[in-house]
């Protein structure tokens, strides 16, 4: 199979080279699959997001779109993919709520590479089971983008474990395989998908998994949702955003006060970044208005944690992720 960008591919930069792509593409994946089903794994990144709503657009109720919710999604965003892909698009879209299997495979464990293996294989077995249940199914579409065949010795390779079982046979339908990033969004958006969705910053595969650091727990996880999801509202409102922006929970607890009484409680840390390759990193320089405005949120809105810190460090030598 070709793995190399056409050099006559003109630069998708505006809403009419992204149509005109889109034409191509919605020929090309019905010349590929015919009136066959498509299956693909919809986690509601830009990549599967994309590769959906072309899909949606190529072969309607033919895409079997599998959204598994590992419990590890930022807050609002399995509600998202049902409300864009099902109830805005009309796409089929098989919807497994998985969080008790995920914690339960992750209890206890700390390690972050094994955190990293059990969630690639727990999501590998339960996408499995869905795929062998719509027993005529031959085509697998993915979000396959052109860093990720460039790069296939980088980050993702590195960090992502997994791969169907061999004993499931796919044709693989990669439309957006030659695109770059930017390009993807501008084809996201030229297909009607929410800014919030095509703009979405980078999100590791094990999400939360990693932020919430150390031996999940179901209260910590909890309190992590919440806390990022005020991160998020209030950098997001800067003008310009940095390239990631998050909350971490550390699994350590320090000393608070409350109506006079001192009780333990949890530390979440803002982290922002900005980079080009996430090889290295700057900090982003938060104002310190919203910096303040976090804190007296985080105070405010999420049980359990009684201190915020801000995680101001370069990579290198710090990792963007904790974990
Ligand atoms: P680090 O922490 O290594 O992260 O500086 C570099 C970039 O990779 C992302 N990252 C991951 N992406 N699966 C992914 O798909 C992972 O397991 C993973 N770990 C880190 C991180 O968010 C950053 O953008």
């Amino acid at each position: 199979m070709n793995e190399t960008r056409p050099s006559s591919m003109k630069r998708i930069t505006n809403k009419k080279l992204a149509l005109a792509f889109i034409d191509e593409q919605v020929k090309q994946i019905k010349a590929q699959v015919g009136d066959k089903k498509v299956l693909l794994a919809l986690s509601g990144g830009v990549d599967s997001s994309v590769v959906a709503a072309l899909l949606i657009k190529a072969i309607g109720k033919n895409l079997i779109c599998v959204h598994v919710n590992h419990g590890l999604l930022r807050k609002g965003e399995p509600e998202q993919v049902i409300q864009v892909f099902k109830k805005e698009m009309g796409a089929t879209l098989i919807y497994r709520n998985k969080t008790n299997l995920f914690l339960n495979e992750l209890k206890g464990v700390s390690d972050p590479e094994k955190k990293r293996k059990i969630i690639g294989k727990v999501f590998i077995d339960v996408f499995a089971q869905e795929a062998k249940k719509l027993k005529d199914v031959k085509f697998l579409a993915q979000g396959t983008i052109y860093p990720d065949i460039l790069e296939s010795k980088g980050v993702k390779a590195h960090h992502n474990v997994g791969g169907l079982p061999k004993n499931l046979k796919f044709e693989l339908v990669e439309p957006v395989k030659f695109l770059y990033k930017d390009e993807v969004r501008v084809v996201g958006e030229a297909l009607g998908l929410p800014k919030n969705m095509v703009y979405r910053q980078p999100f590791p595969g094990p999400g939360l998994g990693v932020r919430c650091v150390g031996a999940i727990t179901r209260d910590r996880l909890n309190a992590l949702k919440e806390a990022d999801a005020i991160v998020r509202e209030e950098i997001g409102k800067l003008e310009k955003t940095p390239w990631q922006y998050f909350c971490v929970i550390p699994d350590l607890k320090s000393t608070g006060i409350k109506d006079g009484k001192r009780y333990m409680g949890w530390a979440a840390v803002i982290r922002a970044i900005n980079t080009k390759d996430a090889v290295t990193a700057k900090s982003f320089e938060i104002p310190y208005k919203t910096l303040y405005k976090i804190r007296d949120r985080i105070i405010k809105e999420v049980p359990g944690i009684n201190r915020v810190l801000w995680d101001y460090s370069d990579k290198p030598i710090s990792t963007i992720e904790w974990e």
